[in-house]
């Protein structure tokens, strides 16, 4: 057992790698902000040992876990319960661990949509959504999408029968057009949201140039502190009237976590502009 530097009650997001996780921060700036007291750590867990890793947080007393790449669905298969929201995702990120049981939600959805609503006054109602990737990522953020009733949800992949496999596991919810990138032909879409891994390796998924229209919005869910992200570089060089990364994604995940565990909303924009404030004159 990890002595605990004080009696407040622990929280941690675990993943693999996790060092460099911005959670702990925000989870602070948010306790700061409503005057609670609370610990936040990011807690490393072997890829092959997530069963054991969590039972021995769940041992220590940890009140929620939030959980990042990769354990998103493996934790999703072990909750003894989950949100409605977290059931159609088949992934979570958020594990609220009280009453010897573990309860599963997925805010991923929650916090991209608020990020493009509400700090980016993004559209999604009645528009052309051009969705990239069908990884783990981008199921989680698909139910919250297609709530806001957009025209068309298109989901692009490289291996396009993972596209199509998505499209029929969530055809109950709501329709989505899968694609390859090369059949995307000239159509212009409003909002092109990457939800890919080609950014770890500082690649872009092959999307045609045409597709983006002097009112496209483009936004990566992955985001860089110090600089672009390679998707948001080839936006702007594409001429994109609008292009963002996902840090105010992971925020507002964040955000509502927080709510989820403490009941209390918080001040979003202003942990945003703190974090890319302080990254500025690192
Ligand atoms: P995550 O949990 O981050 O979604 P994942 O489930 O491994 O991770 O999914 C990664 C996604 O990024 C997949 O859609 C993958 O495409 P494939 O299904 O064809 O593998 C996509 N991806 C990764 N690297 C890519 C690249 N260089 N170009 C285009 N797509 C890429």
């Amino acid at each position: 057992m990890i002595n605990s530097p004080d009696n407040s009650p622990r929280y941690a997001v675990i993943g693999n790698p996790i060092s460099h996780s911005l959670s702990p921060r925000i989870h602070q700036a948010f306790a700061q902000q409503v005057e609670i007291q609370l610990q936040y750590e990011a807690i490393d867990i072997a890829e092959d040992d997530f069963e054991n890793g969590l039972h021995d947080l769940i041992q220590q007393g940890f009140k929620g876990l939030n959980v990042t790449a990769p354990f998103k669905q493996k934790a999703w298969q072990i909750c003894d319960r989950r949100s409605p929201r977290a059931e159609d995702a088949g992934a979570v990120n958020t594990l609220i661990l009280q009453n010897n049981e573990i309860a599963g939600d997925n805010t991923d959805g929650a916090g991209l949509t608020r990020d493009l609503v509400n700090n980016h006054n993004a559209l999604i109602k009645r528009r052309k959504i051009l969705l990239l990737g069908a990884g783990g990522a981008v199921r989680g953020v698909l139910p919250a999408l297609l709530a806001l009733s957009p025209d068309r949800l298109t989901v692009a992949n490289r291996t396009v029968e993972k596209a199509e496999q998505l499209a029929e596991d969530f055809h109950e919810i709501g329709d989505i057009t899968p694609s390859a990138y090369d059949d995307l032909g000239r159509d212009k879409f409003d909002l092109i949201i990457n939800g890919t891994s080609a950014g770890l390796s500082r690649e872009v998924p092959p999307v045609p140039d045409e597709i983006l229209g002097i009112n496209s919005i483009c936004y990566d869910m992955t985001y860089n502190i110090k600089g672009n992200t390679a998707f948001v570089e080839w936006a702007q060089s594409r001429g994109a009237s609008r292009a963002f990364d996902g840090l105010g994604m992971l925020v507002e995940q964040a955000a509502e976590s927080f709510f989820i565990w403490h009941g209390k909303r918080v001040d979003t924009k202003e942990v945003i502009e703190s974090i890319r404030q302080s990254a500025s004159v690192d």
